[in-house]
């Protein structure tokens, strides 16, 4: 058992958004298991339900109308953007996310994270197979090889918390299992992730290795 402070701990949160003078309550009283360094831990739900609002919670994309969302026992509204920037990167199937479209490829990972030898760049390009789009707009590159792109600046950014929501949905096979194996590479670096996906395989895969699922349904966590 692995007794160190939480990475990630949600307690209680609801959200509610105003659409067309109604009000939705997209999270209604939602709580997880603790998430603690190296770990994984995987959502899953219908569209709608509320999946994307929680990661939009733990990035303060959104407010929160009660309960609290702790990062190493730290209430995410005491942290400092710079705080937040540096220990979570949020991944979901919008590109613009994640990567600067009207950057190359290159400044994409250069201004991920300072003081970068040219060596870790190269090799960020060459893993990602985008040697032949190193001087290319990320905006030009399809969705996979902006989501490979996107892996990369985690991993330089030496980001704490990794944030996917059903990034590699709109991907290919061959590119999705390289996405794959990028993610489960950063969670060997120590990267702690957590995962909206409906890759029933991966999920199975990993509840094995002590993983949990959480389910989540018209906002509430079943
Ligand atoms: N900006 C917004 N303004 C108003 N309502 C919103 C907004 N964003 C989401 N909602 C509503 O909140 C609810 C939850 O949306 P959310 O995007 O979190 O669902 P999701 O589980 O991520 O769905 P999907 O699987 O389609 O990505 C939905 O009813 C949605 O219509
Ligand atoms: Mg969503």
């Amino acid at each position: 058992m692995n007794y160190s402070t939480p990475i990630l701990t949600i307690r209680n949160v609801s959200v509610y958004y105003s659409k067309y003078g109604n009000t939705i309550k997209a999270l209604d009283n939602c709580s997880t298991r603790d998430l603690r360094s190296g770990e994984w831990l995987f959502l899953k739900g219908p569209n709608g339900a509320g999946k994307s609002t929680l990661f939009k919670a733990i990035t303060r994309t959104v407010n929160i109308s009660s309960g609290s969302i702790e990062l190493n026992g730290k209430n995410i509204h005491k942290l400092s953007n710079r705080e937040l920037f540096q220990k979570i990167f949020l991944i979901s199937q919008n590109p613009d996310t994640s990567t600067v479209g009207e950057l190359t490829v290159e400044e994409n990972l250069v201004f991920s994270s300072p003081r970068l030898s040219h060596t870790s760049i190269k090799n960020a390009i060459e893993y990602s197979q985008l040697s032949n789009h190193r001087h290319h707009l990320a905006k030009n590159l399809s969705g996979g090889q902006r989501q490979l792109l996107a892996l990369q600046i985690a991993r330089l950014r030496k980001t704490k918390l990794l944030l996917l929501d059903e990034p590699f949905a709109a991907l290919d096979p061959a590119n999705e299992k390289k996405g794959l194996e990028l993610v489960e590479q950063l969670n060997m670096d120590g990267v702690t992730i957590f995962f909206i996906t409906h890759d029933d395989d991966l999920i199975a895969k990993k509840q094995h290795s002590g993983s949990e699922l959480f389910t989540i349904l018209n906002g509430k966590i079943i």
